[in-house]
């Protein structure tokens, strides 16, 4: 496989869970302590060795690009305070050697369709895709673990995590055959299913590693569950032609898209990083 040096942060959807605090400003910019979600995710793909961030936007998503941005001015004030560790935190938000893109997703169409927008950008080499609002801390960033999977497997890789039986409907579920004791091979992929009907409790979380395949699959990819074009249908396409495998990762999951996940987030990143009690 290609080496894999770009990564994709769908960031246009809606964040309704989080309204008001989402009427106008982005999800991802919500901080778990003093850094935006965003900034983990990014943090996460550059320990990986990833130097091109794509981000696919929408509307109300400006400060994300501010954010990764300089900021003349404030640095103007900081160096004028002599506050040098502020500055540079302010400016080592994203080391010099990494670019950053914006896509514009015009309406959001969902998760795969904003996969899809990324195509100009990731041409024709494997990517990464990583979910900000899935904050997962992990001794290994736990994209490097999914970019090296990649490539002993010689395939895409889903990152995967056992969850409930009550809470298969909450996320795409795989199954397939053990290939070593965290990898399988992936036969069947469904988005939410009940569970009555889920295959298994593998769940797919918000890290991937895809081969640009993808893209001709979700062109094809109709709306599917709440009429969205899911990555998970253009993935069950791209096991067809491509192996997929699901990567049982190492690490610990905050789902910070809901309004639990991210208060538990803020209260293990207090302790652990910032000594609160
Ligand atoms: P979610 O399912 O969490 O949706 O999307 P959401 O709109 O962000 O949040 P809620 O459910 O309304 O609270 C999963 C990821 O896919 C991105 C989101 O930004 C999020 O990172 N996404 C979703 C897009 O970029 N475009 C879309 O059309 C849909």
């Amino acid at each position: 496989m290609k080496p894999i040096r770009k990564a994709v942060f769908p960031v246009a959807g809606l964040g309704t869970r989080f309204l008001p605090a989402t009427k106008a400003m982005p999800k991802e910019m919500l901080p778990i302590v003093d850094k935006p979600l965003i900034q983990y995710a990014v943090e996460e793909a550059v320990a990986a060795g990833i130097t091109d961030l794509i981000f696919i936007t929408g509307r109300n998503k400006r400060a994300i690009e501010d954010h990764f941005d300089r900021q003349p001015e404030l640095e103007s004030e900081l160096i004028a305070k002599e506050k040098a560790d502020m500055l540079a935190l302010v400016r080592h938000v994203i080391p010099s050697h990494v670019n950053c893109i914006y896509i514009r997703q015009g309406s959001p169409l969902g998760l795969g369709h904003a996969v899809l927008c990324a195509e100009p950008a990731v041409g024709n080499e494997p990517f990464v895709v990583i979910l900000a609002d899935d904050l997962i801390d992990a001794e290994t960033a736990v994209t490097r673990q999914l970019v090296d999977a990649a490539h002993s497997n010689n395939g895409s890789i889903v990152a995967v995590q056992t969850v409930a039986a009550q809470d298969t409907d909450k996320y795409g579920i795989i199954s397939g055959t053990a290939v070593n004791s965290s990898t399988t091979r992936v036969e069947s992929i469904v988005e939410k299913p009940s569970p009555e009907t889920a295959p298994s409790l593998n769940a797919v979380v918000g890290r991937y590693v895809l081969e640009p395949e993808i893209f001709a699959c979700l062109r094809q990819t109709q709306p599917g569950k709440g009429g969205e074009i899911q990555l998970t249908d253009g993935i069950a396409l791209l096991m067809q032609q491509k192996p997929v495998f699901g990567h049982t990762y190492e690490g610990l999951r905050y789902d910070c898209g809901s309004k639990e996940g991210f208060f538990q987030a803020t209260v293990a990143y207090g302790k652990k990083y910032h000594g609160f009690e």
